[in-house]
């Protein structure tokens, strides 16, 4: 993909991942690909802003070319660590070694342990700015937003905020801006990415937004390292991020299961007729045939959860294990949750996925509901009672 010019002399120069289909150690399906994006700044010193995932250094390196000789990059500014965004470090530093790489200090150890790199390293703190000519650079320290090395840059002059993987998506697309792309399509990938990546860290989030808020910059473009620029809307993506970070959640639930002979597929089904009968929006996936990222997604802006297994050895299904692993881990703040399952003689999957609900953070609610082998229709009835039950729980 050719460079694209984003603001008069600034230019994306980054690469599109057209085939990417999984990220994070298969934590998050990119169905849509992705992007990795890096941005060039041609001034009195010309800056490259973060760098592409290793195996795309050649196209990055080719786009660099085709708007200004390399070598004559002064500064490189690394906003993240992660080998996605620095991976084609190593690549551009034998090409300039003189350049001064700008990163905060966890992002100068982050670096020369995965690279080792001899680079001149200067190290940045909230508030350090940076004169390119025209233009200054402000950098700003967004520990865990996603890692401890990760900084947000700002160009005052050109009102940009660039901060790396933070209101980013996966999206692979031959468009760059907010305003050539479908709007329903932009915004599920933000939540997708948002509530895979970001969500145990709402209340970091929302302290960065407000401290950047109160530092009272004009912002008319956010080029994050992920996916579409947004130039038409930026408040869009920073007002979702705010409902999202301050776990707003809508009246809804959603049901995450699996079954072995579908006994539990059953309970499931007439424990979404209840909730429906109540008015609560309802999403339902057989975790063994779902991906995981949509689900996850799902839950994002969901009241409730309601988990169920059949079980086997005593336990629990291992796909579900394996989901409540990931949830364990996302703990998604002010939500209640719900265990069921179909069982034959012993049980121990209700029991188990309570265990492991607890651990989510969430309130369970009481009582679980248990099936011996096919429910029968005052059994599907309970099932049915208990979507309504729980319905009360997610207004
Ligand atoms: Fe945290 Fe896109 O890397």
């Amino acid at each position: 993909m050719k460079p694209c010019e984003i603001k008069k002399g600034v230019y994306w120069v980054g690469v599109v991942d057209w085939n990417m289909r999984s990220f994070h150690g298969h934590t998050f399906s990119t169905r849509h690909g992705t992007t990795y994006n890096a941005y060039l700044i041609i001034d009195e010193k010309i800056t490259l802003i973060d760098t592409v995932y290793g195996p795309f250094a050649d196209e990055l390196i080719e786009n660099i070319r085709s708007i200004v000789p390399i070598e004559k990059i002064d500064y490189v500014v690394s906003n993240h660590v992660e080998t996605d965004h620095s991976g084609s470090m190593p690549a551009i530093m034998k090409l300039i070694p003189k350049a001064k790489v700008y990163c905060t200090k966890k992002g100068r150890e982050g670096l020369y342990k995965n690279y080792y790199g001899d680079w001149d390293f200067q190290e940045v703190k909230t508030g350090d700015t940076l004169k390119l000519g025209k233009r200054t650079l402000t950098f700003i320290e967004a520990p865990m937003i996603h890692w401890p090395d990760s900084m947000f840059t700002y160009c005052r002059e050109e009102e940009l905020l660039m901060p790396n993987d933070a209101f980013g998506q996966h999206m692979a697309t031959g468009e760059r801006f907010d305003d050539e792309v479908d709007q329903c399509v932009l915004m599920d990938e933000a939540k997708t990415y948002y509530a895979n990546i970001l969500t145990p860290l709402g209340a970091i989030i929302l302290r960065k937004i407000d401290e950047v808020v109160k530092m009272n910059v004009p912002i008319s473009m956010i080029a994050p390292s992920h996916g579409i620029i947004w130039r038409k809307n930026p408040k869009k993506i920073i007002d979702s991020y705010v409902s999202w970070a301050g776990n707003q959640t809508a009246k809804k639930a959603v049901i995450v299961y699996e079954t072995m002979w579908k006994s539990t597929e059953k309970m499931a089904r007439s424990i979404a007729s209840g909730l429906q009968s109540s008015g609560i929006e309802v999403k339902l996936f057989d975790i063994a045939e779902s991906d995981r990222t949509e689900v996850i997604k799902e839950i994002l802006d969901a009241k409730g959860f309601i988990i169920g297994s059949s079980t086997h050895d005593n336990d629990m299904l291992p796909s579900i294990a394996a989901f409540l692993e990931l949830l364990k881990g996302l703990k998604p703040k002010n939500r209640v949750a719900l265990a069921f399952g179909s069982y034959g003689w012993g049980g121990g999957a209700v029991a188990s996925i309570e265990r492991e609900l607890k651990e989510t953070g969430a309130e369970i609610a009481q009582p679980s509901v248990s099936v011996k082998y096919v429910p029968d229709e005052s059994e599907k009835k309970k099932c049915f009672d208990a979507g309504v039950e729980f319905a009360k729980r997610c207004i």
